[in-house]
């Protein structure tokens, strides 16, 4: 990658190494299961979150989204942040393509929802309501700059969920950032649910790719509602390849992110006018503001020009990945200090 680009991690480009095992990937026709590398893939994904299955996607939204339509039916409700990807920025699908209500609650400053608020949105067995079917989480928490959320917070929401009867979905689309910043097996962190969202294609640097891992029933319903979404693919293998590498050698470097994010905070924090919120860095994620008086479109224009890009304005979101170096921090925030500094000087 040429760029600086902080927008997101979903930007990383695949590897060196990726490119190659990718090149050289053995595939089949997953339709009929016949995918050697996807099979090692789902295999790999479900050992390593200690369930006894996976299942590939395209995308982590369709994952999540065969997630809810396997664990629920027409008419039940989820139960979710308000910030979370699935309610806010998966277009609803859920609602409209499985007839699900989604009951938003508010995430705190550490990620979580708190129990009682939990407990309090499940509906009675009474005919008015909607039947509350499922609660999901996600980890770490994108709308709380990114914290992680403990397996301990977890186990009380899965104890909670099965003693009403509810199953519990956790999108860890970050899952092993999560893991890396808590210092615990990411397995940790799925055991107390019911099935996790795992996704390739961000920290961890795959072209593409999503896991839905779970029991070995709710995989085998999941393959059907997949099929019914468009899902099912053929060569695969091809960008699954890619994805094995992210999950078997790119999670140990996931705290060089936090670390990096950290850095960039740092070096915001010292420049006139940028105020960074909240100051310790949890993973991958800094969140600053520019002056109110400052033209963000023209400091967004003046970034760019100097190859680092950005989205927002005047608050902004800054995430680190693996092609974000600590030299690229450095021209960052470098780049950012003149450019503020030649903005007020015209102003
Ligand atoms: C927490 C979370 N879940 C799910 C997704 C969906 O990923 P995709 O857009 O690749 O389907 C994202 C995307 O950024 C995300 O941040």
């Amino acid at each position: 990658m040429d760029t600086i680009d902080l927008r997101s991690d979903t930007v990383t480009h695949p590897t060196p190494a990726m490119r190659k095992a990718m090149a050289d990937a053995r595939v089949g026709d997953d339709v009929y299961g016949e995918d050697p590398t996807i099979i090692e893939l789902q295999d790999y994904a479900a050992d390593l979150l200690g369930k006894e299955a996976a299942l590939y996607f395209p995308t982590a939204t369709m994952s999540n989204l065969a997630a809810a339509l396997t664990h629920c039916a027409r008419g039940d409700q989820l139960i979710v942040s308000k910030k979370a990807h699935m309610f806010a920025y998966e277009a609803g699908g859920s609602s409209v393509l499985g007839g699900i209500s989604m009951y938003p609650l508010d995430v705190q400053f550490d990620g979580t929802l708190p129990l009682d608020e939990i407990e309090g949105a499940i509906c009675e067995d009474d005919p008015h309501f909607p039947h509350t079917r499922l609660v999901c989480l996600e980890n770490t928490v994108h709308g709380a700059g990114g914290a992680p959320i403990t397996a301990e917070y977890t186990a009380q929401v899965g104890d909670l969920a099965h003693r009403r009867g509810l199953v519990v979905h956790l999108d860890g689309a970050r899952l092993f950032n999560a893991a890396a910043a808590l210092g615990v097996q990411p397995r940790a962190l799925a055991e107390p649910v019911d099935s996790v969202q795992l996704c390739l294609s961000k920290g961890l640097c795959a072209p593409l790719g999503s896991l839905l891992v779970g029991s070995r029933p709710f995989i085998a319903q999941a393959l059907r509602v997949r099929k019914s979404l468009g899902g099912g693919m053929r060569q695969a293998g091809i960008v699954a390849a890619a994805g094995l590498i992210g999950l078997r050698d790119m999670r140990a470097r996931l705290a060089e992110d936090h670390h990096t994010a950290q850095m960039l905070a740092d070096g915001l924090a010292t420049i006139e006018g940028v105020t960074v919120r909240p100051v310790h860095i949890r993973t991958n994620m800094v969140h600053f503001s520019i002056p109110e008086r400052v033209n963000a479109a023209a400091f967004v224009a003046e970034m760019r020009a100097r190859n680092v890009i950005l989205r927002g304005g005047p608050h902004f979101r800054a995430v680190t990945h693996y092609w974000i170096t600590p030299e690229r921090v450095e021209h960052a925030v470098r780049a950012m200090r003149d450019v503020l500094a030649e903005m007020r000087v015209r102003a």
